[in-house]
């Protein structure tokens, strides 16, 4: 079974060929057109090669290459693009004169380029400029920069960028905090870092600091409001450090992005880009701050090498941010979100029974093939965390702690195998430990070994009062008020198993106003249950909300609980088509399509 592990580093997802020609540092010049909604670029490339290197290959997807000359004499080099792959894109294979080490591209991006979102001025909050961002993970970094897209292939780089006047750019490097008049802008990134940690935004965006090397960046309308949610993240920065050993990439700033960022938050490097439905006024939401921060140690620092070892990255981050917020809050902070992430996890599990995809519950994943965004679920992120944490209880937490610092010591900069994993595992771990843990179950086998599921005592009363909230929805009301999030979260799933009738959740609303909370993670709960309960009076409010927000994790189970209900399928349909979709990044979009095409 264990031999599977040891194939080598071939990455199923990129054309490069590290072995014969390895990008190890990245020049690039961009000009932003927010008219034609295409970037053009020069990527100049340096790379390492073996001897007997005819050939660099790159990734790409749907870039209109216009040259490839050497960097050397700046004469012309003959270049192929394979045929397309609705996936993997095209491979750009340069034909290299001997001696060569650096080569130049003239390219432009395709105007629906799958990494890019163009935003007019009316989708932002301000209204008054249009606003572009990247989203690079897992391998579109190809749709807008000529590169060896694999996570195991790292690279500095340089960047000059010219937007439009007025708009600040920011990438994951160094970045600016003050306008410049003519909008172009100047980055480096010292670190070797992999394409999919490669990220771009440009907009009107003010810089406010939170400490000496941590800021937020956000429209100005936004800006007040975000550095009030993020006040803790210094405290997060250094309780991380203690943890985990010395930050190491200078900066720590968080981008605010626009409601249609397809993802929770991003982990580029310095700069965090984080949707703003976490944006609550009661800081009830930034564990997600806690995981992009984590990546800084799990993820950038050590990367898993292929797709298929994601848990690696976001196993181990679900992990540390779950750590970070303990030392902040307290463990029954950490216990709350355990217990809610555990119910994911085994949501996810019987989908992916439902589904036959019994295989794709093993932490390491054979994704070859197929589009890597199907290893995107909560095996990767809870079963991960769940398997850590069942070592946490066998060793102790400092002693986890130590381990996993060491962990991140060894490998920094480098990419991670589960492979590598196991055989740091065993060495750290007694005889009998390893034994008692049983790693290769965990991580090699479907579904889950025996394991202590979480609780969470603040979670006891809330159960408790499922049963009593509508007997006497007066009385309930007070005891909802003093409630955080998180227990309100568990209250409202739980309630949702007692399937509810139209009627209650009318008398629930009434009391509660669920549909006017300003809590995207509740009021998503919420929408659910509504939904499955035939209660519609929601239909406008959810509306408003999926014509702003598209984030994919509230967005794509809406749409799918819709698109199987036959009373709002073709108004769900239509909405899709004429409004929502429009808001939406390439990743939400083209998910929520899949919805609608099923019968
Ligand atoms: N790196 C991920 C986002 C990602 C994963 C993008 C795979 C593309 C492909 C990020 O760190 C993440 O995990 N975001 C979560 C939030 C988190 C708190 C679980 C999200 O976006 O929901
Ligand atoms: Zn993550």
């Amino acid at each position: 079974m264990a031999s599977s592990l040891f194939v080598g580093l071939h990455d199923p997802h990129s054309y490069a060929k590290p072995e014969e020609a390895r990008v190890t540092h990245l020049d690039l010049n961009l000009r932003l057109d927010f008219e034609k909604k295409v970037i053009q670029g020069r990527a100049t490339l340096l790379f390492e090669t073996s001897s007997r290197a005819d050939y660099l290959t790159l990734d790409t997807r749907q870039l209109f290459i216009h040259s490839v000359r050497s960097g050397d004499d700046a004469l012309p080099l003959p270049f192929s693009l394979s045929s397309p792959d609705d996936v993997l894109g095209q491979a750009l294979q340069i034909r290299l004169r001997p001696g060569i080490q650096k080569v130049v591209i003239e390219y432009e991006t395709a105007p629906d380029a799958p990494a890019l979102q163009w935003l007019s001025a009316e989708q932002t909050a301000g209204g008054r400029e249009p606003f572009l961002y990247t989203q690079s993970q897992a391998i579109l970094c190809r749709s807008w920069i000529p590169l060896q897209d694999s996570p195991g292939i790292r690279f500095t780089y340089t960047a000059r960028v010219a937007t439009k006047p007025g708009h600040l750019a920011l990438m994951s490097a160094q970045n600016p905090q003050k306008l410049k008049s003519d909008g172009v802008y100047e980055f480096r990134m010292d670190h070797p870092v992999p394409a999919y940690l490669m990220a771009l935004a440009s907009g009107r965006l003010d810089f406010g600091v939170l400490d000496h090397n941590v800021g937020v960046y956000a429209e100005p309308e936004i800006l007040p409001r975000a550095l009030k949610d993020f006040e803790d993240t210094p405290r997060m920065l250094r309780a991380a450090e203690k943890l985990y050993g010395p930050y190491p990439w200078g900066r720590y700033d968080i981008l605010v992005m626009p409601p249609s960022f397809p993802f929770g938050g991003m982990e580029n490097p310095c700069l965090t880009f984080a949707t703003p439905t976490i944006l609550t006024g009661d800081k009830s939401l930034t564990s997600l701050v806690a995981h992009e921060l984590a990546h800084s140690w799990s993820g950038n620092l050590a990367t898993n090498a292929t797709w298929n070892d994601f848990w690696l990255n976001e196993g181990f981050t679900v992990y540390l941010e779950r750590r970070i917020m303990e030392e902040l809050y307290g463990s029954s902070y950490r216990d709350m979100l355990e217990v809610l992430g555990y119910e994911d996890l085994i949501q996810t599990i019987e989908a992916l029974k439902e589904e036959g995809r019994e295989e794709d519950t093993r932490l390491r994943l054979h994704l070859d093939n197929r589009d890597p965004d199907e290893g995107m679920n909560d095996i990767a992120y809870e079963k991960g965390y769940l398997f850590l944490r069942s070592v946490e209880r066998l060793i102790g937490t400092q002693a986890m702690d130590k381990m996993l610092q060491e962990w991140f010591r060894r490998h920094a900069f480098k990419s991670v195998t589960t492979a590598s994993w196991m055989e740091f595992l065993k060495e750290q771990l007694s005889l009998e430990q390893w034994v008692a843990v049983q790693p290769d179950k965990w991580i090699l086998e479907p579904f889950l070994p025996l394991h202590a599921a979480p609780q969470s005592r603040a979670f006891q009363e809330v159960e408790e009062a499922v049963f009593q909230c509508l007997n006497d929805i007066d009385k309930f009301r007070p005891v909802w008020e003093k409630w955080n999030s998180h227990q309100r979260q568990h209250f409202l799933r739980k309630l949702s198993e007692q399937k509810p009738t139209p009627k209650d959740l009318a008398a629930l609303d009434a009391s509660l106003e669920l549909n006017e909370s300003t809590n995207s993670e509740e009021l998503f709960i919420w929408f659910m249950m509504a939904l499955k309960a035939g209660y519609m009076d929601i239909l406008p409010r959810l509306d408003a909300f999926l014509s702003s927000v598209g984030r994919r994790k509230f967005v794509l189970p809406l749409v799918r609980q819709l698109a199987c209900m036959p009373a709002l399928r073709d108004w769900a349909r239509k909405r899709f088509l004429e409004r929502w979709k429009l808001r939406y990044h390439y990743v939400t979009a083209s998910s929520c399509e899949s919805a609608f095409s099923k019968d």
